[in-house]
Parts: structure tokens; C-alpha cells; sequence
């Protein structure tokens, strides 16, 4: 799967067919004086997957991506590469391609010679060199210019040649840290393509670090949240959105209406657990005219009447803020032609299916 050049491989694979995970962690903590970066943190990486590490800032992001890379030691716990465990592998020796956002090209280098050093390094032949050079180049379409200082290269332009500095070796494993993080918007969505590309060709197991959100869910196939060192929840992009388990998860991956003491959504005790809160997500909600009849709910739908307290045209989104008593409800719908538009004060009926609420830890 990772054949960038399969009939002259520069490094045996270790234990590739061995059936372990790509990456364990077991039981990780890291300290910096009494402060715990990163907290009692277990997590398995398929081989071949791509895992995205979200969470606030401060929350260990780095700290573990660090560990991973061999640039910190663990106080507690192991980290296995392919079931052996790395303490005692430094990380020039782990075999990953690394790109931070602090890692910087050599800035003495054009770009053909920063792409070799990984390839010098490891004693590969000039010829081979520049062969994979070549490659390489080509596929992050910056063919034309590998002779040029990375000063005289945009910010997009560098972090293209700092992802194919990272894979030029041909890695098993691929660490990023925010590696889109100067990008403007539009840079960001045509890197996270090129980055998407480049996995599935090169099937490398990938840790990716960002707070982007959108990042996270556009490129993985299971996101962790971490949150003050400790992993609040680890699952696909869809069933991490669909399913959070906290109001912390809830509120970070996306916009979530959270209601604590609510009257309007009633729920019996038996599928309630004790200590939540109520969740919907304002893409749930239906919004239209309160035609001032008394429709009774159904088994399946719920409704409420409130007032729209505010419209906020977004593009191709509307988002309204819907007065329900003392609780303000967010409601966003996708702009369509001929579409009731409502304003502040119209009175309204929201309702939701029974299905599309959460119960989820405060
Ligand atoms: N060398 C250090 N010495 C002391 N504390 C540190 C050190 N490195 C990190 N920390 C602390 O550990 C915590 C986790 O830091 P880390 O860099 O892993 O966060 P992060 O999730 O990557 O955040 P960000 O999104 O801001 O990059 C922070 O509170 C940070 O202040
Ligand atoms: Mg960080």
C-alpha cells in the first residue's frame, strides 16, 4: 500500500505482518512538573488509517504528538510502534515523517536539496536521489520549482514541500501538527484535498494534530478529542457529530443546542440518564409559520412555539435565534428559493424528530 517505491524499500517495515496496530499507547502520561500534559492516555492507530487529535488549546495535542515522535519521554506508560515498544528509540530511528508547523524548511536549501536530505540521511545514491526528487515534486505539482529558496516560495508553496519532505522516505507513519495553520481558507481546502490524495495513494498511517474542526472531520477516519490531557471521545467523524457523549464534545465539533432544565422536551425517565443534558443540533430543527393550530406531537416529532428573536443570513445558510421561554433555541436551516423568510418577532413553530435528541454527559 505504501509502495512510493516498492522494489527498492528503505527500511523493512518492523513487524508489518505481525497484526498489532501501527501505534499503542498504553496508559501514556506525561508530566511537566506536577502538571500532567497528557493523562493516563490509551489509543490504538490502524495501520493504513488516518486519526486527527482535536481538542482545545492546551488540551496535549502536541504533547502527544511529541511523544509519538520520540522528541518527549513518557513519565508513565508505553508507546508501541508495530507491538515493540519505542522508549528507548530516538526519534531519528522511528521512521516517521514529521511535519510541525515549527519545522521549517532548511532555509539554506533550494527545494530539491531539502527534499534529498531525509534521502541522504538514510544513505540513498545520488541517481536514486533524484529520481524521487523528481517524483515526489511531481506529485505535489511544484515541479517547476525545485530550484528555488524556500524564501522565494509562498506559505502554501512551503508547507507543499514540507508534506513532500515528510513522505519522500517513505514513512509507515506520517505525523502532522497543524500543518495547514498559516493557510488562508480557500489554500487550506485545496492542501486538505492534496493531503486526502496523498493518504489514500500512499495508505500511511497518519497522526494529523489541528483545532480545526472542519479539518478534522473533512480528512479522518476516527477523530480523539482531548481535553486537559485526557481523551473525552474517540469515534468516526459522523458518530462523533451524530453521537457526542459530553456537552463538551458536543459544543466543540460543531454548533449544539444544549438544554438543561428544559419543559419542552420531555423525555420519559426511562430514557433519560441521570445527570444530562438535552442536545440538538440546530440543523435538526424545522422551522415555519405558527399557524395557531393546536397540533398535538406525534410519537416521532415534537414541536414548540417561540419567537424569532434574530435572523443571521450566513450565504448559503440561515441561521435563526427562536425564543422559547427563558431558553433560546438555534435553528439553521440551508437557503432554499422561495423560502419563508422570517424576522424578529414573527412567531413560529419549531419542531424536531424525538430521534435527533441527545442526552449527553454536562
Ligand atoms: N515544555 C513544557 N513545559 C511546561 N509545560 C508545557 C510544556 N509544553 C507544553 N506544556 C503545557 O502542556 C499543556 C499541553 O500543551 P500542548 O502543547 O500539548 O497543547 P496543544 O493541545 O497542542 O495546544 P495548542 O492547540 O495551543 O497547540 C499546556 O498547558 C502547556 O502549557
Ligand atoms: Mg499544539
Amino acid at each position: 500500500m505504501h509502495g512510493y517505491d516498492k522494489t527498492t524499500p528503505l527500511h523493512d517495515k518492523p513487524g508489518n505482518d505481525t497484526g498489532h496496530p501501527a501505534i499503542e499507547f498504553r496508559n501514556v502520561t506525561k508530566l511537566y512538573g506536577q502538571f500532567a500534559a497528557v493523562s493516563d492516555l490509551s489509543l490504538n492507530v490502524a495501520r493504513g488509517e488516518f486519526l486527527t487529535i482535536l481538542g482545545p488549546s492546551g488540551s496535549g495535542k502536541t504533547t502527544t504528538l511529541m511523544l509519538l515522535a520520540g522528541f518527549e519521554a513518557p513519565n508513565e506508560g508505553d508507546i508501541r510502534i508495530y507491538g515493540k515498544s519505542v522508549s528507548s528509540v530516538p526519534s531519528y530511528r522511528r521512521d516517521q515523517g514529521i511535519v510541525f508547523q515549527s519545522y521549517a524548511l532548511f532555509p539554506h536549501l533550494n527545494v530539491r536539496r531539502n527534499l534529498e536530505f531525509p534521502l541522504e540521511m538514510r544513505g540513498v545514491k545520488a541517481g536514486e536521489r533524484a529520481a524521487r526528487v523528481d517524483r515526489i515534486l511531481d506529485r505535489v505539482h511544484l515541479s517547476d520549482l525545485g530550484y528555488r529558496m524556500p524564501s522565494q516560495l509562498s506559505g502554501g508553496q512551503q508547507q507543499r514541500v514540507a508534506l513532500a519532505r515528510a513522505l519522500i522516505a517513505d514513512p509507515p507513519i506520517l505525523l502532522l501538527d497543524e500543518p495547514l495553520g498559516a493557510l488562508d481558507r480557500n489554500l487550506r481546502e485545496q492542501m486538505q484535498g492534496e493531503i486526502k490524495g496523498l493518504h489514500k495513494e500512499f495508505g500511511i498511517t497518519t497522526v494529523c494534530v489541528t483545532h480545526d474542526q472542519e479539518e478534522a472531520l473533512t480528512l479522518s477516519d476516527r477523530i480523539v478529542v482531548m481535553r486537559a490531557g485526557r481523551i473525552e471521545q474517540t469515534d468516526s467523524p459522523e458518530a462523533l457529530y451524530d453521537r457526542p457523549i459530553s456537552r463538551f464534545v458536543a459544543s466543540f465539533l460543531g454548533e449544539a443546542n444544549i438544554f438543561e432544565h428544559t419543559h419542552f422536551i420531555v423525555e420519559s425517565d426511562a430514557t433519560r440518564p441521570a445527570r444530562s443534558v438535552a442536545m440538538i443540533r440546530p440543523e435538526r430543527i424545522c422551522i415555519s409559520p405558527d399557524d395557531g393550530s393546536t397540533r398535538a406531537d406525534s410519537d416521532q416529532r415534537q414541536s414548540v412555539i417561540g419567537t424569532v428573536d434574530d435572523m443571521i443570513y450566513a450565504g448559503p445558510l440561515r441561521k435563526y435565534h427562536v425564543r422559547v421561554g427563558s431558553d433560546l433555541v438555534i435553528v439553521r436551516e440551508h437557503v432554499a428559493s422561495g423560502q419563508l423568510v422570517f424576522r424578529p418577532g414573527d412567531v413560529v413553530r419549531i419542531d424536531w424528530l424525538r430521534s435527533d435528541v441527545r442526552f449527553v454527559a454536562p
